[in-house]
């Protein structure tokens, strides 16, 4: 499939999309994130791929919705096509492990659609921020409350009404960067940790990170009986049969995927 705006390779059991369109710091206009669907789509169907890297360019992971785009929409355009919803939502809707790879801006939906994934590896270079209200606007792709779960009222507060950024290293202090990375060989890097995820088996792969999600969503004893009825269920998997019967034999284990 030839794309416009973004990239897609494979590489082992791991899928990367690669935000493209250098000239305007791809900034997601809607033939990018139609485009961004249609490839997450695919690998998510493609029974090869376990494991799902979204990625941007070393000066920017992406500099949010396209302004120039949007900004002659009415409120009642806006509303009308429910605009930034179902279509960016894809993201969410993924069963298999994402990961943002961030260097440079990760800006308003930048920072969204990072956020979305289920972990964020940021370069030393990441720039993460809402900027929107500099714009007379906010987020509008779970920015005050995808942030405000992950780093706390006070600095998702901060980071919403200032439109400050913040660094990589604040980030990872915040808890909305699982790790910082070198920028040189920053995707190499990243590829060590989706391999290392693509590695494992993709049925507990897709229910643990199902139960990950459940704790945004629910009390901690529905979470954890979820979790519990979960971890039950892989008992019915011949994966984790052969995960613990390979480390009493100390060898690696031969997931089936099954
Ligand atoms: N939309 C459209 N074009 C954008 C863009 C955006 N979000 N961000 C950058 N660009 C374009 C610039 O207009 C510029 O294009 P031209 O060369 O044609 O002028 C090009 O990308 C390069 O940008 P700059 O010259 O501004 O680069 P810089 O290095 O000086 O600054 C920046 C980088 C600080 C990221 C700056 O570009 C910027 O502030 N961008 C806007 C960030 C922003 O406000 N994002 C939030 C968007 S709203 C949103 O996302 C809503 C939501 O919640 C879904």
């Amino acid at each position: 499939m030839a794309y416009e705006n973004i990239l897609v390779d494979r590489k082992g059991a791991v899928g990367i999309v690669t935000l493209n369109r250098p000239k305007a710091l791809n900034a997601l206009c809607a033939a990018l994130i139609e485009e961004l669907g249609e490839a997450l789509t695919d690998l998510e169907g493609d029974d090869a791929i376990r494991c799902i890297v979204i990625t941007g360019s070393e000066k920017a992971f992406a500099a949010g919705a396209d302004i120039k785009e949007m900004k002659d929409k009415s409120y009642a355009d806006v509303l009308d096509e429910d605009f930034i919803t179902g279509d960016w939502e894809v993201v969410t809707r993924c069963r298999k492990p994402t990961i943002a790879a961030v260097a440079g801006f990760a800006l308003g939906g930048g920072c969204e659609i990072a956020m979305m994934c289920d972990m964020i590896l940021a370069a030393e270079t990441a720039k993460f921020g809402q900027p929107e209200i500099k714009l007379g606007t906010i987020p509008g792709s779970g920015g005050t409350q995808r942030l405000t779960r992950s780093v706390g009222k006070s600095l998702a507060m901060y980071l919403c009404l200032t439109g400050d950024m913040i660094d990589a290293e604040t980030a990872l202090r915040a808890g909305l960067v699982a790790k910082v990375l070198p920028a040189e060989g920053f995707l190499d890097a990243v590829m060590k940790v989706a391999d290392a995820v693509a590695g494992h088996s993709l049925p507990v792969l897709r229910v643990c990170k199902e139960a990950v999600n459940v704790a945004y969503e629910t009390t901690l004893a529905e979470g954890v009986r979820f979790e519990r009825r979960v971890f039950h269920g892989t008992f019915a998997l011949e994966d984790r049969t052969e995960g613990m019967e390979a480390f009493a034999a100390k060898r690696k284990p031969d997931f089936k995927h099954r």
